[in-house]
């Protein structure tokens, strides 16, 4: 049996069935029960159920482009930007932000994806090859960067455990702070609350949206600010090719006295089912692919490219300031509702599955709310590779491919002959440390033999 004060509370939000599952259970079991629901808030669910009673929101009726700067269109412009950037850096402004509490449902992997191999040839870890852009990026600015690490419950004892085993990969664990994004619960179709066993309620962490609240709620906005942060360089933890708190963008995001800043990559195709940034009903956001109306997604410009192809990599930069008004005030980023299978409790069958909804908050919903914003397009096949398919595009296989082009193409722009086919493939695997190089800039620097086809560059 439950606490009475607690039974009337989940019955007046309709979850009289678990009032009468935990009437099942053994004295200890309902206790434990007891102390998970106790943990719900109810409000929350209150809004839970309203917005799977409400329809899908409305798509927004004026769908633009967003001017956009051109990464390498504007010399003059970028260099100005990067001194600024390497200042905010020297300046301890800057800290790296990882968001990694994810559940890699497409990759299938299990643990967290930061523990995936990515390097082509040493195997490195996504979160090794992270640290190490890293402390490269700091060594050039004379400081470190502080790096904040969003884990979810489910996958944070096992992150933290990658980091001690390898002692941080070089970073000071001072250096390096975790925190764990919230959780929501899954309904079903009538607004129930699912079970994950029989003491717990289902749980899925609360999307990559949720970071901003858990950035507030875990005390790490608060330890940045303390030590000067004023600026997050924003990233997912499925792209190795991350040009780490890039320099030009964050010396153009303080510049064009941006709040909310992104990376977009021009759409491979109009096909591609990415979301893309643009203006909807007048304010900055992203549109997802199946969202943008077929006549918009094939629409091009006079120079023949997509009208829409900023696609969104999830490349931001947010200043502190706005994070900090946003979490205090009484803003709200809409649900974004799921209906799929949940692997679940039952009572009568145990170990189940059942139709129902999840509800997750995405970051990019909280662009419309700064006042400035800044989109800077780059280049894909130079800063975004993302692994989330077992295989095929964005894949660890295509990942490896386009890493080990990049690199390649690093040493041939600085005059070194790397081997190749007869069709330009590459001959030999490359993969050259962060450690080694950020960028094609510290190539030239290398004193190298040539290379031959007998053997792989491992810089
Ligand atoms: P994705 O949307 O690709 O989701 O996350 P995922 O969980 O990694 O993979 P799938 O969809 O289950 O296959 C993009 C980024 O947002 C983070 C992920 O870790 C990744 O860096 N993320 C996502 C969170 O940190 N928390 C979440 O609740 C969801």
């Amino acid at each position: 049996m439950l606490p009475e004060a607690l039974a009337q509370q989940l019955k007046s939000h309709g979850q009289e069935h678990l009032v009468q599952h935990a009437a099942g259970l053994a004295a200890h079991e309902a206790a434990r029960f007891a102390a998970d629901i106790a943990s719900l808030d109810f409000a929350l669910l209150r809004t839970l159920q309203q917005s799977l009673r409400s329809g899908p929101p409305a798509a927004p009726q004026v769908i633009e482009p967003l001017p956009q700067l051109v990464r390498g269109a504007d010399a003059a412009g970028d260099s100005a930007a990067r001194v600024r950037g390497e200042a905010m850096l020297k300046a301890g402004r800057v800290a790296a932000f990882v968001v990694a509490g994810g559940q890699g449902t497409r990759l299938g992997a299990s643990g967290p994806k930061g523990k995936h191999p990515a390097a082509a040839i040493s195997g490195a870890s996504l979160f090794q090859v992270f640290a190490e852009k890293l402390l490269h990026r700091g060594r050039k600015a004379g400081r470190a960067i502080p790096w904040c690490v969003m884990t979810s419950p489910e996958n944070d004892s096992d992150t933290q455990e990658f980091f001690a085993q390898h002692a941080f990969f070089g970073l000071d664990p001072n250096d390096v702070l975790f925190f764990q994004q919230g959780t929501l619960p899954a309904l079903d179709d009538a607004g129930r609350l699912l079970l994950r066993s029989a003491t717990a309620l289902f749980r899925s962490p609360d999307g990559h949206g949720g970071s901003l609240r858990a950035l507030h709620q875990s005390g790490a906005l608060q330890q940045l600010r303390a030590r000067g942060v004023e600026q997050l360089f924003y990233f997912q933890v499925d792209n190795p090719l991350v040009d780490m708190c890039d320099p030009v963008f964050l010396g153009r995001h303080q510049l064009t006295l941006s709040e909310f800043s992104s990376k977009a990559v021009p759409k491979r195709a109009a096909d591609e089912k990415v979301g893309v940034l643009g203006r909807l009903d007048g304010a900055a956001g992203v549109i997802e692919y199946s969202d943008l109306p077929a006549h918009l997604r094939e629409a091009r410009d006079a120079d023949g490219q997509l009208r829409f192809r900023a696609g969104n990599i999830a490349v931001h930069v947010l200043d502190c300031a706005f994070i900090e008004r946003f979490v205090t005030g009484s803003l709200q980023l809409p649900w974004h509702r799921a209906r799929k299978e949940i692997p679940c409790f039952d009572a009568a069958v145990g170990n189940s599955s059942r139709v129902g909804t999840k509800f997750e908050l995405f970051i990019f919903d909280a662009m419309p709310l700064a006042q400035r914003i800044m989109v800077m397009e780059v280049e894909r096949r130079v800063e975004f590779s993302p692994i989330k398919n077992r295989s095929g595009d964005d894949s660890p296989d295509s990942c490896r491919r386009d890493s080990m082009e990049l690199h390649a193409c690093w040493l041939e722009r600085a005059g070194f002959a790397v081997p190749r086919d007869a069709t330009g493939a590459l001959a030999v695997r490359v993969e050259i440390s962060p450690l080694t190089a950020l960028g094609p800039e510290d190539i030239s620097a290398l004193r190298l033999q040539p290379f031959t086809r007998n053997q792989d560059i491992l810089l």
